[in-house]
C-alpha cells in the first residue's frame, strides 16, 4: 500500500470536487439587512464608522428595499432614528412612529410587499436617555427598571406588527420580555406573529458604531447591568432556555464572530431557527482592514458568513448582505 493511505487532497484538487463536497452553503436568501431609518425626504447620510451604510428617510429606504429585493434577500431589520426622544420613549410605539411608517410604505410598494421585515423592538432609540429601558430614579442611584420597561416594549412590539411587521425581534435584555411580547401580539390580533428573540446578548463594545448610526448611546453608565457579561456561556444558554420556555420562536445571536463558540453550542442544544448577527464593529473592522489593504475584500467577507453558517447558524444578519449576494 502506497504512503500515506489517507489523501485528502484528492478531495481538494478541482473547484467542482470541493464545490460538490462542500459541507455548509451560503444563500442569498438567509441573508437579512440592516436599515436605519430617519426623518426627512430624500435623506441618505452615510454612518462614519461604517462606510456604505447609511441613514435613509422612509423614500431612500423603500428604494433600498427594492434592490434587497431584486438581489434575493432574505429580508430586512429596521431600526428607527425618531426626530424626538422623551423619557417614555412614545415614539417607539406611536402609530405614526419612524419605522411604523417605513414598513407601511414597504408593504404598500409592490416590488417589496414579499419583502420580509425584521423590526428591532427596542427602546434605546427612543430613550433621551439612550438606555433599552425606563430609568427608576432612587435617591443616590439609578436603575434600569425591568418591570417597568415590559408594557412599552410590548406595546412597542404589538404596534410594529399592526403596522405590517412580519416579525418582531426584541433586543432590550429585559427579563420577561418574550412573554410579555407575545401576550401583547395575541391580544392585538396578531397570534401569528413570530418573535425573533436576540437571546443571547451580549454587551459589546462592537456595538460601538451602531451607536453613531442609530444615535443610541446612553448618556450615561452602560448596558451592562442588561446584556450579558461576555464571560459566561453557560448563562447564555439559560438565556435561551429562559426566552424559548416564554414563547420565542426564532433566535437570534450576538456578536457573531467573537461569540461562535455561543452559536454552536445553541444550535447543538436547541431546535429553533436560529440567526447569527455581525454586528456593527464586525463589519467596521473589517472595513477598515479592506480599506487599508490589509485583507482581501470579497473573500474575507464570504469566509466571515461561513463561519457563522458553519457554526450553526440558519440565517445572518449582515451590513455585508447587499454585497455579499452576487459573491455567492
Ligand atoms: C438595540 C440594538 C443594538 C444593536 C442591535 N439592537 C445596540 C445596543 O444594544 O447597544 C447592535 C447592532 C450592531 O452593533 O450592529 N438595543
Amino acid at each position: 500500500m502506497s504512503f500515506p493511505a489517507t489523501r485528502l487532497r484528492r478531495l481538494r484538487s478541482s473547484a467542482a470536487m470541493r464545490s460538490l463536497v462542500r459541507e455548509t452553503r451560503l444563500e442569498r436568501s438567509a441573508l437579512i439587512y440592516p436599515l436605519f431609518i430617519c426623518e426627512g425626504e430624500g435623506v441618505r447620510r452615510e454612518v462614519s464608522s461604517m462606510p456604505g451604510v447609511f441613514n435613509l428617510s422612509i423614500d431612500e429606504a423603500v428604494k433600498e428595499a427594492e434592490q434587497c429585493a431584486e438581489l434575493g434577500l432574505g429580508g430586512l431589520l429596521l431600526f428607527g432614528i425618531p426626530s424626538e426622544k422623551d423619557e417614555q420613549a412614545s415614539g417607539a410605539y406611536a402609530n405614526d412612529g419612524i419605522v411604523q411608517r417605513a414598513i407601511r410604505a414597504i408593504k404598500a410598494n409592490r416590488s417589496t410587499r414579499e419583502l420580509l421585515l425584521i423590526a428591532d423592538v427596542c427602546l434605546c432609540e427612543y430613550t433621551a436617555n439612550g438606555h433599552c429601558g425606563l430609568i427608576e430614579q432612587h435617591h443616590d442611584h439609578y436603575e434600569i427598571a425591568n418591570d417597568a420597561s415590559l408594557p412599552l416594549i410590548a406595546k412597542t412590539a404589538a404596534s410594529l406588527a399592526l403596522a405590517g411587521a412580519d416579525i418582531v425581534a426584541p433586543s432590550d435584555m429585559m427579563d420577561g420580555r418574550v412573554a410579555a411580547i407575545r401576550r401583547a401580539l395575541d391580544e392585538a390580533g396578531k397570534p401569528n406573529t413570530p418573535i425573533m428573540s436576540y437571546a443571547s446578548k451580549f454587551a459589546s463594545a462592537f456595538y460601538g458604531p451602531f451607536r453613531e448610526a442609530a444615535d443610541s448611546a446612553p448618556q450615561f453608565g452602560d448596558r451592562r447591568s442588561y446584556q450579558m457579561d461576555g464571560a459566561n456561556r453557560r448563562e447564555a444558554l439559560r438565556e435561551i432556555a429562559e426566552d424559548i420556555e416564554e414563547g420565542a420562536d426564532m433566535l437570534l445571536m450576538k456578536p457573531a464572530m467573537p461569540y461562535l463558540d455561543i452559536v454552536r453550542e445553541a444550535r447543538d442544544r436547541f431546535d429553533l431557527p436560529m440567526g447569527a448577527y455581525q454586528v456593527s464593529g464586525e463589519y467596521a473592522m473589517l472595513q477598515a482592514a479592506f480599506a487599508k489593504g490589509w485583507l482581501e475584500r470579497e473573500r474575507t467577507i464570504v469566509e466571515s458568513l461561513l463561519a457563522m453558517r458553519r457554526a450553526g447558524a440558519d440565517f445572518i444578519v449582515t451590513y455585508f448582505a447587499k454585497e455579499a449576494a452576487p459573491l455567492l
